[in-house]
């Protein structure tokens, strides 16, 4: 079956930076099915070697080392341009004869590919509906959605609406790149893949979980998308949440598209929703100082860029146990790991029982940089009685495999392009994850949460947030990155 992906959006940041650089390395590594076309559109007005002239320089810069101009060359003559606006019915029906002549009635899978910004989501799909370039629940149309999905549960859900109207569930594909990274759907292999792990995970031996998202990235030119989302938005209810659902979900029945999401919203269906006057006591915001003199932020800008909050997960598994979440720009060092912190042993037969949290077994999942995981536990000094210390055993996927970690948008590509969903975000799954987030956005806008508290760029952000963890009786894992 031949496949077609139409990219909206064409001359936009994530086409050059991401996607077309991911469908290249797909190309070289012989992974791309025989005979995928690549059509871009959007309003600028190239002609199919003009985009293609745009697009070897872009996928050049970017993938360094790992360009060849021979295997471009290649690649690039099943590359495509179609100028059109994508809110205009005609230009969208025009691009629709367009496909019909390059594909010339070949049976094709056809991927609609939504690079464009959100508010075009909605005229796009309506559009493509309209020119007749979908066809109700069949498997050869899909449509790819960036993220953000809405911007809180009122717009997804009328754009989960929209985008029924026109595609059955089963053709849309809500991307969130965090789930195409090869250690976050690592962590349903180390859980379900293993024995020892499972027995373990859960209120019985945990202690508290902690997910950290930290950038020393700060927001520079990117204010006027920043200033709306704010670190809820951009990092929360998408990033953060999926290796939330990851980490505390039951295990699926098959790793399939329908088992695994329907067990990502039984966790989410599971968290306690922070009441409004909550919210000050269980989540925390900061922005670093700095944030006010970038270009396009106002003087006296409120927009969070550290963003700490506390769920509490109302189920068997997990009852008693917290789960921290954390994120910030202008952090101290880049590092997204997911901590599992395991409780004391019940009784300590060498001398003394007051063992200082840090000293507790420990589970580090390093989800990037320096890709891997590392066990901590307690090992026995030599030569010094039974004096002991915390030691770990590390694993990291650069020593143990060979070649690159791919980026995340060429196993989400692929995927796509071969109907598994398993890693893209459902619509129920999308609403549940902002009705959790929606109460505390509005507290924060409202004034009614926790101040803002800044940090300097650098900082693992605000001071006040060390405190905040000690008075839930716990300490943040501040190492970066853990492995080396
Ligand atoms: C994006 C956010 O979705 O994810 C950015 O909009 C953030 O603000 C980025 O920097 C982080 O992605 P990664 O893959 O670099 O961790």
């Amino acid at each position: 079956m031949a496949h077609t992906i139409v990219i909206f959006g064409a001359s936009g940041d994530l086409t050059s930076r991401k996607l077309v650089p991911a469908l290249y390395e797909l190309h070289r590594k012989g992974r791309l099915p025989d005979g995928t076309r690549i059509v871009g559109s959007s309003r600028s007005g190239f002609s199919h070697e003009a985009w293609r002239e745009r697009l070897v320089e872009s996928t050049a810069g970017y993938l360094g080392d790992r360009f060849d101009r021979g295997v471009w060359n290649e690649f690039a003559s099943s590359i495509y341009y179609h100028p059109g606006d994508v809110t205009q019915p005609d230009d969208v029906a025009s691009l629709g004869q367009f496909l019909d002549g390059t594909e010339q009635g070949a049976e094709t899978v056809r991927l609609y590919y939504l690079a464009t910004a959100p508010g075009f989501y909605e005229p796009a799909v309506l559009n493509l509906g309209q020119a007749g370039m979908t066809c109700e629940d069949c498997a050869q149309r899909r449509v790819v959605i960036e993220k953000p999905f809405g911007i809180d549960l009122a717009s997804a859900r009328r754009l989960n609406e929209v985008v029924h109207r026109v595609f059955a569930e089963s053709q849309v594909y809500r991307i969130d790149h965090y789930l195409g990274k090869e250690t976050v759907s690592n962590l349903l292999v180390l859980r379900f893949a293993n024995t020892i792990f499972e027995p373990i995970w859960n209120r019985n031996y945990v202690d508290h979980v902690q997910i950290t998202a930290a950038e020393e990235v700060v927001i520079g030119h990117r204010a006027g998308f920043y200033e709306s989302a704010g670190i809820l938005r951009d990092m929360f209810q998408n990033h953060l949440m999926q290796l939330f659902t990851l980490t505390a979900m039951e295990g699926p029945a098959r790793f399939d598209a329908d088992a695994v999401r329907d067990e990502k919203v039984k966790v989410l269906r599971c968290v306690r929703p922070l009441a409004r006057d909550e919210v000050a006591r269980w989540t925390l915001r900061g922005q670093y100082r700095s944030y006010r003199d970038e270009p396009g932020v106002g003087r006296g800008s409120q927009t969070p860029t550290f963003g700490a909050v506390t769920w509490h997960v109302d189920n068997w598994r997990w009852q008693g146990v917290p789960f921290y979440l954390r994120s910030g720009k202008g952090m101290s060092c880049r590092t997204t790991q997911i901590v599992i912190q395991f409780r004391h042993p019940p009784h300590m037969i060498f001398g003394s029982n007051a063992v200082d949290d840090h000293e507790a077994n420990r589970l580090v999942i390093q989800i990037q940089p320096r890709e891997g995981i590392q066990l901590h536990f307690q090992s026995k000094v030599p030569d010094a009685g039974m004096k002991r210390r915390l030691v770990d055993l590390d694993f990291t996927f650069r020593d143990r495999f060979a070649g690159d970690i791919p980026d995340a948008y060429q196993r989400l590509l692929l995927d796509a392009m071969q109907g598994d969903a398993s890693l893209f975000a459902r619509s129920d799954e999308v609403e549940a994850s902002w009705r959790l987030i929606d109460p505390i956005q509005a507290a924060w806008d409202e004034g009614a949460g926790p101040p803002l508290a800044f940090y300097e760029s650098g900082d693992w952000g605000p001071p006040g947030a060390a405190e905040w963890m000690q008075r839930q009786g716990r300490q943040w894992f501040d190492s970066c990155p853990v492995l080396k």
